[in-house]
């Protein structure tokens, strides 16, 4: 026991001499990082212990210099919004850096920061708030990997920073708001480069960056810039490439046969561009492609028989071009992996080849709006992941009865889109769908523009997720049964054009979406396999949409309907547009209209409508287009509402009305002897309490209908997000959601 004591004390000496040499963090090292842990407002880091090199996120090389600094997703925040130069940069033998998905904000213009880090390798910066320009020489010339993805910086990226990062085979500046030109020359000979992505940016200009001198790169991605002038041709002798992924710009031009020399290539997305010129005849060489989008092109010509061959597509999206030829040579029967097929607005005929239902893994088929002549085969149930029908508009698909028969064995479809199709048959409501419980995913039903006859069938109201109904323009008759109000999900009900009469029903009012926005938000998104684009105007990128618009509407026009407006309609308080024009609607207008606080257009026009127009409607603060034309309204309009602001002719044909916007005054018999002072002073109080308002009614007046309202746009910006032009004429109800967004921006831009 004697000997034991000094020899644990002896021990202890020893660990601490080799804990001194290899592991203990510098002095100089410790406090830089204290430094650092200062200037960040959260989290408290439990850097407490002597030994920084033990501290979370911190590795050192065998002297004690600390080469790896790794806080991703930590919640970082620095105290006064300033990035820790001063202590980061003093880290000089950092190779490792990483405070991704951090909400670190600051300038990176502090340069001093990353220039002194002449060890670095690897600097991943994405998702923070950092802004500021890139520094034109990178930190160090080690450097292997740039991620500064997700930030807010600015500026050029300077060619110079390419040239002197030897190793760099990573590059990602995707999601910022970079502009200028893109970099001349980002390949030095034997440049590493593998990733490139500069995606979602305000690059302009033309790619001429001789990235044919890359031969390492495997993915180049520049989509979402304003990038314009033709593929560079060099491109396609960088042979390694497995992704070229440019949509959204405005490259022209052909796509070269060159490509087929690319033959690793998995990925090419070149849609939403203006690529001109046949597709390249052996694009189906190309055995590894996976993910083929040439979407909203003016490509021309025919389908490449070679990408027939092409086993391993997933997905083959070829919309919106001038595309043409008979589909019904192509034999689909290789296509295994093939889960997207997206041909819409193109003039491909020909009778859709029954090789198709080959296909296994088909969840999407877009064929919409060409000249086909389609079937559908019972076969058509071995595509088990079908979610997605779109074949409307092309030549006459006849037998509805038979075709929704198949198609209820479809179970997983969640759209369904057959417009324009088995011109003047029969809805389908008979025996055949009388036992029945098919369409449980079903949340878009398109069956407009049909020339159906028949009522509204009882087996709709099984659809239990049912969001958006289109059975416009067909011959419907009878009343709109009551059942229609309890579908727990229908948000947009679109019956326009046909011959419904009986009222508008009571429990038409009950619409849980419509009534209530905890059940609207419930209804969680689904996602959809093919998406729809919006663009906010001509002249910019559209959006891509996944899911369905929640679109709170109701198309009853051009029809039969007589009787009241029900009172009870105020419950539908999430309604954005109401259209019940060309009907036979009669009595009052309700005053409770004017509680659907959400209404942007109302349309009420040609109905025997009598009475006044109600006073509140003042409160319909969203309301973009108005219209209650050829009605038996009188009265005066109510002033100093933004009932002005309409055009005359959406009060016209009413012979008893009068007051502006009408050019009739009204007669100022019923001014009484307090009524004068009680609308003085209640616009008075108006003005007061929202001054904004007298300023909208006034430019109303100047500027007509085309009125602009600061306020009511403050009010809606997050509506910056609404796009007033349909990319492509996709279906009724997306035209619908453009022309409302169009009548929108109108008002409010
Ligand atoms: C960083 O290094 C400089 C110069 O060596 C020194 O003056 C400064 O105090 C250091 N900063 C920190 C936070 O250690
Ligand atoms: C801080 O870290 C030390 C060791 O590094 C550990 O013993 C201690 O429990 C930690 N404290 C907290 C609050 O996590
Ligand atoms: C940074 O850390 C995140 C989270 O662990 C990781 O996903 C990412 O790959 C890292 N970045 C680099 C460049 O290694
Ligand atoms: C580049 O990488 C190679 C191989 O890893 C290495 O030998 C060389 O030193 C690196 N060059 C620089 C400047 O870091
Ligand atoms: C670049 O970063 C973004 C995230 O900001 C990521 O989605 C993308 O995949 C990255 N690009 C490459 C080529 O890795
Ligand atoms: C772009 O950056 C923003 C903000 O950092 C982020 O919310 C968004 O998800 C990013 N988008 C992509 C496509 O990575
Ligand atoms: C980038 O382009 C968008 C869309 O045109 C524009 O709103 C934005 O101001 C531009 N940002 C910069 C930094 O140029
Ligand atoms: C592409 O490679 C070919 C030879 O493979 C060469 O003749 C041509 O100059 C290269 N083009 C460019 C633009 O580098
Ligand atoms: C294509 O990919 C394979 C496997 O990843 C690789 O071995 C081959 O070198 C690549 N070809 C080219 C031209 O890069
Ligand atoms: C690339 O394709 C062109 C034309 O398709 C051909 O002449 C050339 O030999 C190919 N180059 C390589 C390297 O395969
Ligand atoms: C498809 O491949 C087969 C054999 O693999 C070949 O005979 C045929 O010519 C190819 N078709 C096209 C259009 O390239
Ligand atoms: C319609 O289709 C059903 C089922 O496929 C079939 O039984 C019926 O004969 C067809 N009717 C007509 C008129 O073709």
């Amino acid at each position: 026991m004697a000997n034991a004591f000094p020899s644990f004390l002896l021990l202890i000496f020893f660990s601490n001499i080799i804990f001194e040499n290899t592991h203990a963090c510098n002095h100089k090292e410790r406090s830089s990082l204290l430094f650092l842990a200062l200037t960040l407002s959260s989290p408290h880091l439990n850097w407490t212990s002597t030994d920084c090199c033990n501290w979370e996120g911190i590795t050192c090389n065998h002297g004690g210099w600390i080469t790896h600094l790794q806080l991703p997703s930590k919640g970082l925040k620095l105290k006064e919004g300033i990035f820790p130069s001063s202590s980061l940069g003093n880290l000089t033998h950092l190779t490792h850096l990483n405070l991704s998905h951090n909400s670190l904000y600051g300038s990176l213009d502090q340069t001093e920061l990353l220039l002194s880090l002449n060890d670095l390798e690897i600097l991943d910066l994405s998702y923070n708030l950092l802004f500021g320009v890139l520094p034109s020489s990178p930190p160090s010339c080690h450097i292997r990997m740039v991620d500064l993805s997700s930030n807010r910086l600015h500026g050029v990226v300077p060619s110079s920073f390419f040239q002197q990062a030897w190793n760099l085979t990573s590059f990602n500046v995707s999601n910022n708001t970079f502009s200028g030109p893109f970099p001349s020359s980002i390949c030095r000979p034997s440049s590493s480069l593998q990733h490139l992505d500069f995606s979602f940016n305000n690059f302009t200009g033309s790619i001429s960056s001789g990235l044919g001198k890359c031969s390492k790169l495997q993915v180049f991605r520049a989509g979402n810039n304003f990038l314009s002038g033709s593929l560079p041709e060099d491109m396609f002798n960088s042979t390694t490439l497995e992704e070229i992924s440019l949509p959204l710009n405005s490259l022209y031009g052909a796509v070269s046969d060159r490509i087929s020399n690319l033959t690793n290539l998995t990925t090419l997305d070149l849609s939403y561009n203006q690529l001109s010129g046949v597709l390249p005849l052996h694009l189906g060489k190309l055995s590894k492609l996976k993910h083929i989008l040439l979407d909203s092109n003016y490509l021309e010509g025919s389908f490449p028989l070679s990408l027939m061959n092409s086993t391993n597509l997933v997905e083959l999206r070829l919309g919106s071009n001038n595309l043409e030829g008979d589909i019904s040579m192509l034999n689909f029967s290789r296509l295994g992996q093939l889960g997207k097929l997206d041909m819409r607005k193109n003039n491909f005929s020909g009778i859709l080849p029954i090789s198709l239902y080959s296909c296994k893994s088909l969840k999407a088929i877009r064929l919409n709006y060409n000249n086909l002549e389609v079937q559908i085969h019972p076969e058509i149930l071995s595509l088990k992941y079908l979610s997605f029908l779109s074949l409307g508009w092309n030549k006459l698909l006849t037998n509805v009865t038979g075709v929704m028969k198949i198609l209820l064995g479809c179970k997983r479809l969640v759209v369904l889109s057959l417009a324009s199709s088995f011109l003047g048959e029969e809805m389908p409501n008979g025996v055949e769908m009388a036992d029945f419980n098919g369409f449980q995913n079903l949340r878009l039903l398109d069956l407009s523009s049909c020339n159906l006859s028949g009522i509204i069938p009882s087996w709709l109201s099984k659809l239990k997720k049912l969001q958006v109904l289109d059975l416009s323009h067909n011959r419907i008759t009878g009343s709109i049964p009551n059942w229609l109000g309890t579908l727990p999900r229908l948000q947009t009900l679109v019956m326009e054009f046909n011959q419904l009469s009986g009222e508008f029903p009571k429990e038409l009012c009950t619409l849980p979406m419509l009534v209530s926005g905890q059940t609207a938000a419930q209804v969680g998104r689904q996602y959809l396999e093919l998406p729809f684009y919006f663009r906010p105007s001509a002249d910019a990128k559209p959006l891509q949409y996944n899911y369905i618009f929640y679109e709170p509407a109701i198309h009853l026009s051009h029809n039969c309907l007589g009787g009241n407006i029900p009172i009870e309609i105020d419950q539908l308080q999430l309604l954005r547009w109401l259209d019940l024009s060309a009907n036979n609607f009669s009595g009052n207008i309700p005053d409770q209209i004017s509680n659907l606080k959400y209404i942007e257009i109302l349309d009420l026009s040609m109905n025997h409508l009598s009475g006044k127009i109600p006073a509140s409607f003042t409160d319909l603060n969203f309301l973009s287009s108005f219209n209650v034309s050829y009605n038996n309204l009188g009265g005066p309009i109510p002033s100093g509402t933004q009932l002005q602001s309409f055009n005359a002719s959406a009060f016209e044909g009413n012979l008893k009305l009068c007051g502006a916007p009408l050019p009739n005054k009204c007669q100022t018999t019923t001014k009484g002897a307090d009524a004068p002072d009680m609308s003085t002073q209640d616009a008075d109080t108006k003005e007061q309490q929202i001054p904004w308002f007298y300023v909208s009614v006034t430019l109303g007046f100047i500027t007509g209908f085309w009125g602009v309202c600061g306020p009511l746009l403050l009010m809606r910006k997050w509506r910056h997000a609404y796009y007033n032009f349909l990319d492509n004429v996709q279906d009724r109800f997306h035209v619908m959601i453009a022309k409302r967004m169009a009548s929108i921006k109108r008002r409010f831009v």
